[in-house]
């Protein structure tokens, strides 16, 4: 066969070659193939030097004709090839205008701190700051200060998680008390201040009980204070949380750093006092403690007693928000179930 035929052969056999790759791997392969240091086509080539040297310009050209209708057909062939298969991609991922948008999942806030919000608003609004006091608290700030020493009996009904001897989870949100207390400069006016926070203490795991609660502190100390004030807010306070047909009631009671000490009732807003299961049949629902603040514990935080006095209470938020919801069951609050949670949203339409 001479060389222009092998050449025309060449050309037939490497388009139908073209022709038949489907993917760009294949394309590749009849590029080697085809037009490569190795393929017929330099073969051919290299031949020339056999050919007579009149018909070496003419094989020369034919070859150089071949080589490009090869690389333009290779080239076409592969645009062809990336066209479609951006097409193929293109059909696949269409997507639909028509079809609804995916929604967010938003929380909802937790009952706790709905009652926390509210109230901390309630006494802002009636000149208070909001203190947030550390929740590993000293012995000193949690007891001491607040007229329990180390061998007073009623630290035993609270200290319980203690990361060394000096420092434990405070059993109570009173030791905020003693902090602003001591800072507080009087010339400047009365000191008002709520503090909220967790308080972990011994408890039985029950219904009502958990060795982790929410309270929230209050005290206001001034010239001049008096029990009367005390009952005056923590009543408006109580209207404001539980309505305002409620009745108040203060009976006496003790805690260390109050005196005298006071447990405030609420009158039932199922029965409207009459009785029922959730009053235990009183007519009374216990909601807080509270007093005027012990003079031990002015003059431990440095306020002279004998000018100064004040009242403090201490709210147990989470007794508040079983009360307000009529929920059955604290570990409800903290086993953070959705189906729970979620009856406390607010609905986005
Ligand atoms: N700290 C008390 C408790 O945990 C609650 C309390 C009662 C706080 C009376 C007060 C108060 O500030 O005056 O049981």
């Amino acid at each position: 066969m001479d060389l222009f035929e092998r050449l025309k052969d060449l050309r037939e056999k490497g388009l139908s070659e073209i022709d038949k790759a489907q993917t760009e791997e294949k394309l590749n392969d009849v590029r080697v193939k085809l037009i490569g240091r190795k393929s017929e086509l330099t073969e051919i080539l290299h031949s020339m030097k056999d050919v007579e040297p009149e018909q070496r310009r003419e094989i020369g050209q034919s070859v150089n004709k071949v080589r490009d209708l090869f690389n333009q057909k290779l080239d076409d062939a592969k645009n062809e090839l990336v066209e479609k298969l951006i097409a193929e991609q293109m059909a696949k991922e269409k997507i639909d205008v028509t079809l609804p948008g995916r929604s967010n999942h938003l929380g909802s806030k937790h009952p706790i701190y709905i009652i926390l919000d509210d109230l901390e608003e309630f006494f802002i609004g009636m000149g208070y700051k909001v203190v947030q006091g550390p929740e590993i608290e000293t012995d000193h700030y949690c007891f001491e200060m607040m007229n329990l020493p180390k061998d007073h009996p009623a630290r035993d009904m609270q200290e319980t998680f203690y990361i060394d001897p000096e420092d434990l989870l405070r059993t109570q949100t009173s030791g905020d008390q003693a902090r602003v207390l001591e800072k507080h400069d009087f010339s400047k006016g009365p000191l008002k201040m709520v503090g909220p926070g967790k308080v972990y203490r011994r408890d039985d795991d029950d219904a009502t009980h958990s060795h982790q609660f929410m309270q929230m502190e209050g005290l206001v100390a001034d010239k001049n204070i008096t029990m009367g004030d005390l009952k005056g807010t923590l009543e408006l306070m109580a209207k404001h949380v539980f309505g305002q047909n409620r009745q108040t009631r203060l009976r006496p009671s003790y805690f260390p750093f109050t005196e005298p000490s006071v447990e405030m009732d609420v009158s039932c807003f199922n029965c409207d006092g009459k009785g029922c299961a959730i009053c235990k049949y009183t007519g009374w629902i216990e909601v807080l403690g509270a007093g005027m603040i012990h003079p031990n514990v002015l003059e431990n935080a440095g306020v002279d007693s004998s000018v100064y006095s004040g009242f403090a209470f201490g709210v147990g938020l989470d007794r508040f928000a079983i009360l307000k919801y009529g929920i059955d069951d604290i570990r409800d609050f903290y086993t953070n179930d959705v189906r729970f949670l979620e009856q406390f949203s607010r609905e986005e339409k």
